[in-house]
């Protein structure tokens, strides 16, 4: 039966009073079947995410050869129904689909842009597990961002550079493409012999035969999908311990290894630093895949082996390590709110190169890249908390984002400061977080009204003068 609008509600009503024998039309315990939503909402990127569906895991088999720049690749997503469902998206904006199955059927599907539209028969009932699986066969896509800069499926002259975020996800893996709906991963990955896949998680398995050989990769954590990395070319791998326990596998092409051997060095002890200051490092692994992606041209967090595209400083390092609590452990909610990752991973760098005997963080805010700027400068004049898609990665949210830590460490004192970043962190462990979440945060920690603090610092424009 359907039903909508006032006649759906009068139904539920009579329903609900009635008892359970008397199925009536529009009984609660009947199916009402509709179609997921095609979007998660967020305005910065409204293409991204579903409605309708949780998903809980993605199994990629792949396999692809550096000389032919074809994948060959089967994805299984396990995900629950939160509603009754005659149809359903996934975001994918990767090569031809041979097959596609959800459970043991085939399923009728489409193409629309980044929509890949799915009409599951028989339809599926709200809080019934379910799988997608999908075969496809090419070359995946190189995504260009609102920024210019690229992401996705990016070719090197040895291997492929899979960065994610914010949009890239899609182009290699048909998925849930929104930070609201995480997932654990697993990788199995088959390239030539002498060539190596470097996945988030934990390396679980890797075996040749026939001159191929297949690395298994397992992400056991909660994992945003623009985090999920399967880098792959020639590396010279390395593994060590941090001083806590917590192991750590790097991968730097042979050409960066004595350039980035700085930044790799101090990979214990930036972990072992920011442990003491944020809390227990969030994952069950860690570790650095330092490649040549010269068209690339930053790093990235991916969730357990951020990813360089060329032999980073060790405050580059700092920097996306410290992601590794704030950005793939506590997540954003929405894109507007990118400072809450940024912000916060600029100013772990600040502490740690103030720990490790350089500028303080005060000598950093005051610096002519930050609070040193002229009161006339255009970068006062985009905001904190909503710098808009075209300038999420700028530097707004990163120095601004950071200079707002900064100022609210002097105006609620180390002690309140301190507790509240390291609660942040426990407290949003593998969640979802929002900026009035941290504002709240704050003001309980410190017993302040911080309303006008964070108006000044996260939603005005202008270089403030009085907070
Ligand atoms: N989150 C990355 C970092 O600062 C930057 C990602 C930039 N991505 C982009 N598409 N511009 O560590
Ligand atoms: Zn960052």
């Amino acid at each position: 039966a359907r039903f909508g609008g006032a006649a759906l509600a009068a139904a539920l009503l009579t329903a609900t009073q009635a008892t359970a024998s008397l199925a009536a039309p529009g009984n609660p315990g009947e199916p009402r079947y509709s179609a997921g939503a095609p979007s998660l909402g967020d305005p910065y990127f409204p293409d991204q995410g579903n409605g309708g569906f949780d998903v809980r895991h993605y199994d990629v088999t792949f396999a692809y050869d550096p000389a032919t720049k074809i994948m060959d690749a089967t994805t299984v997503i396990t995900a629950v129904a939160t509603q009754d469902l005659d149809r359903f998206d996934l975001d994918f904006r990767g090569p031809e689909i041979t097959s596609l199955k959800v459970g043991k059927h085939p399923a009728a599907f489409r193409r629309d842009g980044q929509e890949l539209v799915i009409t599951p028969r028989p339809k599926l009932k709200a809080g019934e597990t379910f799988t997608v699986t999908v075969a496809y066969k090419g070359t995946p896509p190189v995504i260009t961002d609102p920024d210019e800069s690229i992401e996705g499926w990016v070719p090197t002259d040895d291997g492929v550079f899979v960065p994610g975020e914010p949009q890239g996800a899609p182009a290699w893996l048909p998925s849930n493409d929104s930070p609201k709906d995480k997932a654990t991963f697993t990788f199995r990955a088959t390239v030539p012999e002498g060539v190596t896949v470097v996945g988030n998680g934990r390396l679980t398995s890797k075996t040749t035969t026939n001159a191929k050989t297949t690395f298994v990769w397992e992400s056991a954590e909660p994992m945003a999908t623009y985090l999920a990395t399967v880098t792959l070319g020639n590396f010279v791998v390395a593994e060590t311990t941090t001083p806590g326990g917590v192991p750590v596998y790097t991968a730097v092409d042979p050409r960066l290894v004595t350039q980035s051997a700085g930044a790799v060095a101090r990979i214990p002890d930036i972990l072992e630093y920011f442990s003491s200051v944020f809390g227990p490092y969030p994952f069950d692994t860690a570790g650095a895949i330092i490649d040549r992606a010269p068209d690339v041209g930053y790093a990235l967090e991916s969730q357990t082996k951020p990813i360089f595209s060329s032999a980073p400083s060790v405050g580059t390092m700092a920097h996306e390590l410290a992601h590794q609590w704030y950005g793939d452990s506590v997540s954003l909610g929405r894109w507007s709110d990118i400072w809450l990752n940024e912000g916060f991973a600029t100013y772990a760098t600040w502490l740690w190169t103030e720990h490790s005997g350089g500028a303080t963080a005060q000598q950093t805010f005051n610096s002519s890249s930050n609070y040193g700027r002229a009161a006339t400068s255009s970068f006062w004049q985009i905001v904190t908390a909503d710098p808009g898609p075209e300038d999420m990665f700028g530097n707004v949210p990163y120095n601004r984002g950071a200079m707002t830590l900064h100022a609210l460490r002097g105006k609620i004192g180390d002690t309140a400061f301190f507790r509240l970043v390291k609660d942040w962190a426990t407290e949003h462990r593998y969640g979802t977080v929002s900026t009035a979440d941290f504002v709240s945060a704050a003001e309980k920690v410190s017993g302040l009204d911080l309303k006008a603090f964070f108006d000044v610092w996260l939603h005005q424009k202008g270089k403030p003068t009085s907070w």
